[in-house]
Parts: C-alpha cells; sequence; structure tokens
C-alpha cells in the first residue's frame, strides 16, 4: 500500500520492568521504568511511515506535554499529523508491565482518545479519499469506529481492523465491512466467545469470524506465528524464533509492516514481512522506540540474531 490513513489512538506508554507480575497483594520491585510514546494507532502510524507508506493520522492528543511529545514523535517518522486534534481532555496514557519473558500487561487510561467524534471525520474526507487503505484499532470510541469503517466502504477503500482492545458483543454490522481484521488469540476468543486454547479451537473460532462477515481474519499467534482464513481455506504462517525482551507493540509493528508490502492479493510476502519486522521488535524496549525501519527489516535474516 503506498498510502494509508490510521484512525485511533495516542497514548504515553509508562513501562515498568520488573522480573515477573505482582500476584494480588504481592509488592515486587521493579528494575527499570521508561516513558515511551504508544497507543495502539500512534504505533501502527508511525510503523506504517517507518516503512516508508504515506501515512496520516486522525486521532487526539491533550492540549499539554505529552501530546505535544506524541505527534513530534509521529513527525519524525514523517507521518502528517495535521489531522491529530488537540483536546480539553488529558493525553491518553498506558501502564505498561513487561515480565522476564518480555511478556506485557497493559492498561490503558483513555483520555482524549476518546474525544473523537464525527465532525473530526467528516472534517477529513480528503484523508478517505487519497488513502488506499486506512486502519482502525478500538482504543477509540465504537460509534467512530463504526461510521469511519461505512465512509471506508462508501469510498471503496480497504479496512484493516485490529480489534484491540477486544469488546464482547461488536456490532454485527461491523463484520462485512472489514477487509482484514488481525486478533491475536485472546480477542478472537472474546469476539467470538469460543475457546482458542489449541490450533483447532483457534481455527474454528477464525472460522466463525469469518462466518460473521470479516473477509480475511489474521490471527497472530505470538512466537508461533500467524493463521490465516479466507474463502480460499486456511494458511498458516510461520514467526521467526528470537529472545523477546519486550513484546509491546510487536503486533503494531506486524500489522504495520504486513500492511507496507501488501499489493490487496499477496498475503504470504507481506505476512513474512511483517514477521521479520515484529522478530525485530520484540528483542527492544518499548512501542515506537522499538519499530524497525524498511531497511532493518531487508537486512534481517534468522541467523543474524
Ligand atoms: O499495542 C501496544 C499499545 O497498546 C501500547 O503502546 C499502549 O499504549 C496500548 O495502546
Amino acid at each position: 500500500m503506498n498510502h494509508v490513513l490510521v484512525i485511533g489512538s495516542l497514548n504515553m506508554d509508562f513501562d515498568v520492568y520488573t522480573s515477573h507480575r505482582p500476584e494480588p497483594g504481592e509488592t515486587v520491585m521493579g528494575k527499570s521504568m521508561k516513558m515511551v510514546p504508544g497507543g495502539k494507532g500512534a504505533n501502527q502510524a508511525y510503523a506504517l511511515a517507518r516503512m516508508n507508506v504515506k501515512t496520516a493520522m486522525i486521532g487526539a492528543v491533550g492540549d499539554d506535554p505529552f501530546g505535544q511529545m506524541l505527534i513530534h514523535n509521529l513527525q519524525t517518522a514523517g507521518v502528517d499529523t495535521s489531522s491529530i486534534r488537540l483536546s480539553s481532555q488529558e493525553t491518553g496514557k498506558a501502564f505498561i508491565e513487561i515480565d522476564e519473558q518480555g511478556q506485557n500487561y497493559i492498561t490503558v487510561i483513555a483520555g482524549a482518545n476518546h474525544d473523537l467524534d464525527e465532525t473530526l471525520l467528516l472534517d477529513h474526507l480528503d484523508l478517505f479519499e487519497q488513502a488506499d487503505a486506512i486502519v482502525m484499532q478500538l482504543e477509540i470510541p465504537l460509534p467512530i469506529v463504526c461510521q469511519a469503517a461505512k465512509l471506508c466502504r462508501q469510498k471503496g477503500k480497504l479496512l484493516i481492523l485490529d480489534p484491540a482492545p477486544a469488546v464482547k458483543d461488536l456490532p454485527t454490522d461491523l463484520f462485512p465491512l472489514v477487509d482484514i481484521a488481525k486478533p491475536n488469540e485472546t480477542e478472537l476468543s472474546i469476539l467470538t466467545g469460543m475457546p482458542t486454547n489449541t490450533r483447532e479451537e483457534i481455527v474454528s473460532a477464525a472460522k466463525k469470524l469469518h462466518a460473521m462477515g470479516v473477509k480475511n481474519v489474521m490471527v497472530t499467534l505470538g512466537g508461533k506465528g500467524t493463521l490465516l482464513v479466507q474463502d480460499s481455506g486456511i494458511r498458516e504462517f510461520p514467526a521467526y524464533p528470537v529472545k523477546a525482551v519486550d513484546t509491546t507493540a510487536a503486533g503494531d509493528c506486524f500489522l504495520a509492516s504486513f500492511l507496507s508490502q501488501f499489493d490487496g492479493q499477496d498475503f504470504s510476502a507481506a505476512i513474512d514481512f511483517g514477521a521479520k519486522a515484529a522478530a525485530i521488535a520484540v528483542t527492544r524496549p518499548g512501542a515506537q522506540s522499538s519499530i524497525p525501519s524498511y531497511e532493518e527489516v531487508c537486512r534481517f535474516s534468522p541467523q543474524s540474531r
């Protein structure tokens, strides 16, 4: 894709690295703490721009120092931030614990991310026109996601939905508007109400999401790769084994890198490129700070790690 519009969230991430996640009532001594630009929407926009895709973002931050830092970081990658609203609410924040396996546990305070409305979409219809594809997640108000999805269909654009954080009972008329959904196993389970503990269960749940109307269901399985369910059948793609230090934003990096190479037809090469980018991202701390450049992904080889 040459030109992508991301409609989504921007958060300042507060990352705490610990040996393990505290049990209820337990106090754990953290190893270190970092403040890093994040937010699923902003991470995806940042990664798209790093992959040389012309990228614009619709979103909202507070009129505060965190908001300025988030906008500035997107600009350094080349994202068009002119349609990011300065809200009277505080910039969104995410509190992230990362354990020794690199696993992350995220709590988001939406703040300004919930200050998106129809006007902001209608004021930027030109961005819908210019884009080849539109990417959304679920950290912004659901009615805006649904409305943007309808606009996307009216304008004949490809819609990619990262259904995160997943919510039960999404409006059923949203699914047939989605060209590609990228849930992980947990999100897939929430969306479909089905278990996803085994490969068979994941396949059944992905088939259900496909039957609900999503054209292409691309389930990310971390170190186990990616499962793709389409009309033409089921395919599996491997991940690249690496030692993860922080998996935050790996899914965002995968999605954006995949899309940067996707021509609307060939999933295989684009998924492989996404898997390489994600394999690099998990070896680095933080959200946007972990996202590689296009050249780094091209240079990646399994032996180079
Ligand atoms: O996908 C990772 C992101 O989720 C973090 O950057 C955090 O801000 C939350 O939105």
